[in-house]
């Protein structure tokens, strides 16, 4: 049903040389750095760790040996919730982002998850796009649940049915 996500032919997508690996405490710099990059308010290096201490479906994705992107996700029943994904500045816009959520949906099978939510700052448009175009749908919306650096902004709920 995703396989289209992990399309190889596209010549702006990276692809065909992109491989994943189980998040561990060996990828935790290069994830800071690209949380770093990415996230207005970005997650502390205590926060990483927690996730490494759960069971989780959080992987991280490299182009050769260079970790270019990570996701945090896990399960609860048939649900699956997705915590942090980000692609590292250089490599946006080549299709990892794409390809990471097939990754994901491929593991969500094999766990038979349902629904798959997230939580996306309302000010992101960049990232709502790629949501929507994965076939997100808003579900609801949650007032001042963001800092921002001046002040809070609403937190917008998706939902994929799968
Ligand atoms: C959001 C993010 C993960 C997308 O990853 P990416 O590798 O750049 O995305 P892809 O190249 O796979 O793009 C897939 C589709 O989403 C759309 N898209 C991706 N980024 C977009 C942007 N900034 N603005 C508008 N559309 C965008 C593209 O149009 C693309 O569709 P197309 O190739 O058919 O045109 C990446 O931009 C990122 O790391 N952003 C910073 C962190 C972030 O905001 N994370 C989300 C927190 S909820």
């Amino acid at each position: 049903m995703f396989r289209h996500l992990l399309k190889k032919d596209d010549q702006t997508s990276l692809a065909s040389e992109l491989e994943v690996e189980n998040f561990s405490i060996k990828h935790l710099d290069a994830i800071i750095d690209i949380e770093k990059e990415a996230n207005p308010t970005p997650w502390s290096k205590k926060t990483f760790e927690n996730i490494l201490n759960k069971r989780s479906m959080s992987f991280v994705c490299l182009l050769k040996t260079q970790i270019i992107g990570f996701c945090i996700a896990s399960e609860v029943l048939d649900e699956c919730h997705l915590q942090n994904i980000s692609v590292k500045k250089d490599f946006r816009h080549k299709g990892v982002g794409r390809y990471m959520f097939g990754v994901l949906f491929q593991r969500s099978k094999l766990f038979g998850i349902k629904n798959t939510f997230l939580e996306v700052r309302e000010s992101n448009y960049g990232a709502r796009n790629f949501y929507d175009k994965l076939g997100f749908r808003e579900i609801t919306k949650r007032d001042d649940y963001y800092k921002t650096r001046n002040g809070r902004e609403a937190a917008v709920i998706l939902r994929l049915t799968h």
